[in-house]
């Protein structure tokens, strides 16, 4: 989620439409439409009849700082003709987007005046689903969403919860902060569009017997933050995740596995790719033997043979049609050395190098990147950041179609 001070003046310029349906998540919308004039946008807030039963026009009209439209027949606005001029905004974010404001929209159908203006716009509409869980994962709406995402339309969530019918499930709106994020990387430059990225995150885990093995603290923080940027720039993704607790970014296809091996079938199974990012902390070694029940302490010294396992990152980057491989380096001494060394030796166009004490299960990370024109140190900084600037390095190597 992005934090309030990053998003100021992130749309300064634009004007962007907030769409109000009537779903009891049209309060939190209040929060949404204070964080989009924290942007430096021009908010005007369309409602909806249904809407408007929910939260008063006075609340927006307040928090927007312009006019409330509701109605395709109110005079004052816009001179009669405010669905063709309220639909000529940079954006129109629906949010909430009810069960049936959604089925109105994958229809065309313009019965009222925010219907109306999607039908009349020529600009992205983005639109964040609110409802009952049944609703949600009725086949009627399963056809309207997937529709309206065939439309092109940018289906944001829905988010899995309490729900304030009571129940647990899929269907709640997003939150407000993350709506908002989403509509700013709308907007955000797609470096990678069209690129398919295959990335390895987190750690590997490698049995000893049914219940025991070989790990690493490895949180997969910088793997899916490079994942999440990676979406952001506008790539296909693939996210080859060994075991960690970290929801999977949105519009990244992730793929768990757990040992070395399982991690190398499944990032050969994912190329060809254009950009390969080998972030994951992959045991360099495995048992021999992986014991086919629980071993028993006998008190005496125990020896466990471990045997070698495959460099996922050296084998892909020597393939024929190799993709552009950036490895990383964790390093406990001598980064620069180590990092240069792991970037011949692999044959790597670009190396990220960090010292373990700098980002190994952290939040924040210092990195340096090496290339073949030299390292190029980054200021310590959350790993959401580092990835962004990651990502428009490797964007920028990147061969030219
Ligand atoms: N890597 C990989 N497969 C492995 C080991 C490492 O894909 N079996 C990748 C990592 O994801 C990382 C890079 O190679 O991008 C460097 O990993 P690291 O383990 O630090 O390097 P090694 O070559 O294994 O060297 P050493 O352990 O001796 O430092």
């Amino acid at each position: 989620m992005t934090g309030e001070t990053n998003i100021i003046n992130a749309l300064h310029g634009k004007k962007i439409v907030l769409g109000i349906g009537g779903g009891i998540a049209a309060y939190k919308s209040a929060e949404l439409a204070r964080l989009l004039v924290k942007t430096g946008a021009d908010v005007h807030v369309v409602m909806t009849e249904a809407g408007e039963r929910f939260v008063g026009r006075a609340t927006f009209q307040a928090l927007s700082g312009n006019p409330v439209c509701t109605s395709l027949w109110d005079e004052q606005a816009n001179k009669g003709m405010a669905h063709i001029t309220l639909g000529r905004a940079d954006a129109i974010l629906v949010a909430p987007a009810t069960a049936n404001l959604i089925a109105r929209l994958a229809h065309g159908m313009a019965d009222d005046l925010l219907s109306t203006l999607c039908l009349a716009r020529d600009c992205p509409l983005l639109i964040a689903p609110a409802m009952n869980r049944q609703m949600w994962s009725h086949p009627a709406t399963r056809r309207n969403v997937a529709t309206l995402e065939g439309d092109g339309v940018s289906v944001l969530g829905p988010d899995t919860g309490e729900q304030a019918c009571g129940e647990i499930g899929e269907g709640r709106m997003l939150e407000p902060g993350i709506l908002c994020a989403a509509l700013i990387d709308a907007f955000a430059p797609k470096p990678l569009a069209g690129r398919k990225v295959v990335i390895t995150a987190g750690p590997t885990f490698e049995a000893i017997d049914p219940v025991r093995g070989l790990t690493n603290p490895s949180s997969g923080r910088m793997g899916y933050a490079i994942a999440a940027a990676c979406a952001r720039a506008g790539a296909d993704v693939v996210l080859v995740s060994g075991p960690v607790a970290l929801p999977t970014p949105p519009r990244v296809r992730k793929v768990g596995v757990t040992s070395a091996l399982s991690m190398r079938e499944a990032v050969f199974g994912a190329l060809p790719a254009e950009v390969f990012v080998a972030v994951a902390a992959v045991a360099d070694y495995r048992p021999a033997t992986v014991a086919a029940h629980k071993i028993k302490k006998s008190g005496e010294a125990m020896k466990l043979e471990l045997i070698p396992n495959p460099d996922i990152l050296a084998e892909v980057a020597a393939l024929e049609n190799a993709p552009f491989c950036v490895g990383f380096a964790a390093e406990s001494h001598d980064l620069d050395a180590y990092a240069e060394s792991k970037r011949r030796d692999k044959r790597l166009p670009m190396v990220v190098g960090n010292l373990v004490a700098d980002g190994l299960g952290g939040g924040d990370n210092t990195v340096v990147i090496y290339d073949d024109a030299g390292r190029h140190p980054l200021p310590r900084a959350p790993k959401g950041a580092i990835a962004d600037w990651i990502v428009d390095h490797l964007a920028r190597l990147l061969p030219r179609d």
